[in-house]
């Protein structure tokens, strides 16, 4: 991608793994990556993620905007998921996060940008229409992907199916607890359900950039990529994909073979 990388450590046809000289740099290439799908395809449907790791990508995309003038007027956003019964205009939603970080910032318009209702009083007629809304904006084009401890994509914990779709899903005490430090600290508060776009939804992309930072995703990293393509893992299912690459630092890579 560009030069500022060590050479790749795993190439297939399908899947790359790039280990940059730090996060910035990795989280440079991957808003590099989206400049250039928006310069030849200004109404990109982009795939949106919330979390620490995707924040610098979204730094780096504003940079671009005062720089090179990156518009993204005409793009659409999907975020992957939500926390189930958060009020939305709390600053811990999803959408509020979403907000925030991508749709004001960046320019987008917020008609465009889509958030699972968490909130919807029929959960499962949400899913449907959520998956229904990407289909009709003709699939997503990029989706920018973190990865936790346990190795969920989304919010897909271990043991969701590779082809599971948007759906209310239950969060494991992992997770809560490293979202707490959204909630001051307190796991009490932490929502103990999302909406989330299933594995199969996110594999639908037509391209899929995901980003692992420090030391502790490392063990995520090394199984998603080595380990067995199984259930318990929910990341190894992106190397079924065709076209996924992996953005890393060296402490996230540093469990790879
Ligand atoms: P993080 O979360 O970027 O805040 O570490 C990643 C994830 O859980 O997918």
């Amino acid at each position: 991608m560009t030069t500022t990388t060590t050479a790749p450590m795993h190439t297939s046809s399908s899947l790359r793994v790039i280990v940059a000289v730090d996060a910035e740099s990795a989280a440079r290439m991957a808003a590099e990556r989206i400049s250039a799908l928006i310069r030849t395809r200004p109404t990109a449907v982009l795939g949106v993620a919330t979390g620490s790791t995707p924040s610098p990508v979204y730094r780096a995309l504003q940079t671009l905007r005062r720089t090179e003038g990156l518009d993204l007027t005409r793009a659409s956003a999907f975020a992957l998921d939500e926390y189930v019964g958060i009020d939305p205009r709390r600053s811990q939603s999803y959408r509020s996060v979403i907000d925030a970080e991508v749709t004001r910032p960046l320019g987008l318009d917020p008609l465009r940008v889509a958030v699972p209702d968490g909130s919807a009083p029929d959960l499962v007629e949400a899913g449907r229409a959520y998956e229904e809304g990407i289909r009709s904006t003709g699939g997503v084009d990029l989706q920018i992907l973190g990865i936790g401890h346990n190795g969920h994509i989304g919010f897909n914990e271990p043991g969701s199916a590779h082809d599971s779709l948007t759906r209310t899903v239950d969060l494991t005490p992992e997770t809560r607890e490293a979202n707490a430090r959204f909630f001051d600290g307190r796991i009490d508060q932490v929502p103990t359900r999302a909406l989330t776009q299933g594995i199969g939804t996110i594999l639908r992309a037509r391209e899929i950039v995901l980003l692992a930072f420090g030391p502790g995703k490392a063990a995520a990293v090394a199984r998603a990529l080595e380990g067995a393509i199984e259930r318990s893992s929910p990341a190894s299912a992106l190397r079924k994909h065709r076209a996924v690459t992996i953005l890393l630092d060296k402490a996230a890579a540093s469990m790879l073979g």
